[in-house]
């Protein structure tokens, strides 16, 4: 499984033959500006995590030239349905096979709304079963104690969690999140793209290092093996 991180939360999955597409947020993005076309993404799948512009910008350019199934809650794949895109949708506790894998719908502590307003349901998180490997994305969230539960879900090859502080978790409950969900290696993304959230990169990882952990930040465009 290659997962690549195409700045702020963007991330791409590949796995044996299907790509899937996590909260596209590329154009609006000036430090992905020349690092990452969206014209060469075509995606099968894109999942959303909720209903934030800096998730869902780039959604409808990306599902039209690709032809993608969007997947997210009831009330995002509704909203895009509407709009004559293909949809899966899920909620919280819920898991679905599809032809790449196994996704589950998990519980995220944050808001989701559109940008013109619209309900954007309860914002989550996925874990997805590919390749013989499990990975956590967190989505938009603070350290919950839900996230104890993510372990009976599957042991993690990875957990790509937000670090940025101020609008989701920052890298302290972040460590602590990591114990949660019994993964010590962990990607971090949420962070930089605006000033409310910038971090100091090196703490950041000093942090997990000093707790057991690994820390990986990607240079946007950047991509590791899971
Ligand atoms: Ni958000
Ligand atoms: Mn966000």
């Amino acid at each position: 499984m290659k997962i690549s991180f195409l700045g702020h939360a963007t991330i791409l999955v590949e796995t044996n033959g299907h790509s899937i597409l996590i909260d596209p947020f590329i154009t609006g993005n000036e430090k992905a500006t020349g690092k990452v076309d969206i014209e060469t993404l075509k995606p099968n799948y894109i999942l959303l995590t909720h209903a934030h512009q800096d998730h869902v910008l780039d959604v409808e350019a990306i599902a039209t030239q690709s032809g993608a199934t969007i997947v997210s809650n009831f009330e995002i794949a509704m909203y895009y349905q509407a709009k004559g895109f293909t949809v899966h949708p899920m909620n919280h506790g819920g898991s679905w096979n599809f032809d790449f894998g196994k996704v589950k719908y998990t519980q995220a502590i944050h808001t989701s709304s559109f940008p013109d307003g619209t309900y954007g349901g309860q914002p989550g998180g996925f874990i997805i079963y590919a390749d013989s490997r499990t990975i956590y994305v967190a989505g938009d969230t603070a350290l919950t104690l839900d996230m104890k539960l993510i372990p009976k879900w599957g042991k993690l090859d990875l957990a790509i969690l937000p670090i940025g502080d101020n609008f989701t978790m920052g890298v302290a409950d972040a460590v602590i999140a990591s114990d949660y969900i019994k993964c010590n290696k962990v990607l971090g993304y949420h962070y930089d793209t605006f000033g409310y959230i910038e971090i100091d990169k090196a703490v950041a990882k000093a942090k997990f290092d000093s707790a057991g952990k690994t820390l990986h930040l990607l240079e946007i465009g950047g991509s590791m093996e899971v």
